[in-house]
């Protein structure tokens, strides 16, 4: 059944004034899940192989259980489709996408980057979303025209107009590593701003965007639950989330380009000259570069 064809249950809220009661809840739960998270990561975590380099740990099954448990306690009846749960298709009109653990490989390592991201789509719209980062204690959260919000505090992106003097981030997807061209947008880019990040988690590469941390942010194959929290706190903050063409993004595009909206005709067209193959930096000499 198409998202938009789908039924309003009775107990299911509509009105909007009901809506701004997620917020609270989400946020409660986000938070137990980070505490959760944090438990496994001061002890080190047994690392297993979804796929080539596509990490799990027993904190990401732990973390999605729990929240898969309080979400359905709270709001009986919503769908809910988790990164390592997959979807339980209830018919509802609302889902839940939820991503327990994003940064494994990061979390994985003891590299504190990681966080716990939950969006709420209603009919293909995203309504709601956090991210909870438990390493700083910093909790993003948005609601469909209210703002972003980075512990409580209003978030606005960054005012940077000029390519050059901007951070952006990026990210590699595990999944089909060697086909993936991104390594060539990462050269390019780099050599066009003041340097690009590859933090490790997409949800919060997004939030960062959103409080001015970064001017933007592109990956190819992210999922919905990688981006259905972090892409409503970029538009919330006043940015801009298209595709690679500058058309609208949607949960299932592959392609997520982010930015402050300032920058992001010149990030397009960035993608479009790699793209085409044009003014690629031919490989430096070696010896020039020693001297
Ligand atoms: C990954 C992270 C990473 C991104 C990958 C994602 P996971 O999520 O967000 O930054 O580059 O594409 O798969 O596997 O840690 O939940
Ligand atoms: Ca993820
Ligand atoms: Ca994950």
């Amino acid at each position: 059944m198409s998202r938009s064809a789908k039924r309003t249950t009775s107990h299911e809220m509509t009105s909007s004034s009901e809506r701004h009661d997620f917020l609270p809840g989400m946020t409660e739960i986000a938070r137990e899940a980070g505490a959760l998270l944090m438990g496994h990561f001061r002890q080190r975590v047994k690392v297993e192989y979804k796929g080539e380099a596509d990490l799990v740990t027993v904190a990401d099954r732990e973390s999605e259980a729990l929240i898969r448990d309080r979400l359905r306690q709270r709001w009986p009846g919503f769908e809910i489709l988790g990164e390592e749960g997959g979807l339980q298709d209830t018919g509802s009109d609302y889902r839940w996408y939820v991503d327990p653990l994003d940064g494994t490989t990061n979390f994985a390592h003891g590299f504190p980057v990681f966080c716990v991201s939950i969006g709420l789509d209603h009919k293909g719209n995203r309504i709601a979303g956090v991210v909870y980062d438990p390493t700083r204690d910093e909790l993003f959260a948005a609601e469909q025209g209210s703002g972003a919000y980075l512990n409580q505090q209003p978030i606005h992106v960054s005012k940077i107009a000029n390519l050059a003097e901007c951070l952006v981030g990026t990210g590699f997807p595990s999944h089909k590593r060697h086909k993936n061209p991104n390594i060539f947008f990462y050269h390019q880019i780099t050599l066009h701003t003041h340097g690009v990040r590859r933090a490790g988690s997409a949800a919060l590469d997004l939030c960062y965007v959103a409080c001015g941390r970064l001017d933007g942010f592109w990956e190819f194959n992210l999922k919905p639950w990688d981006t259905a929290a972090g892409v409503l706190m970029v538009q919330e903050a006043g940015g801009k989330v298209s595709d690679f063409n500058g058309g609208l993004f949607q949960l299932d595009s592959r392609e997520t380009l982010a930015s402050n909206g300032l920058v992001h005709q010149p990030l397009l067209n960035e993608i479009e000259q790699v793209l085409a193959g044009n003014h690629l930096e031919p490989l430096p000499d070696l010896h020039g570069f020693r001297k």
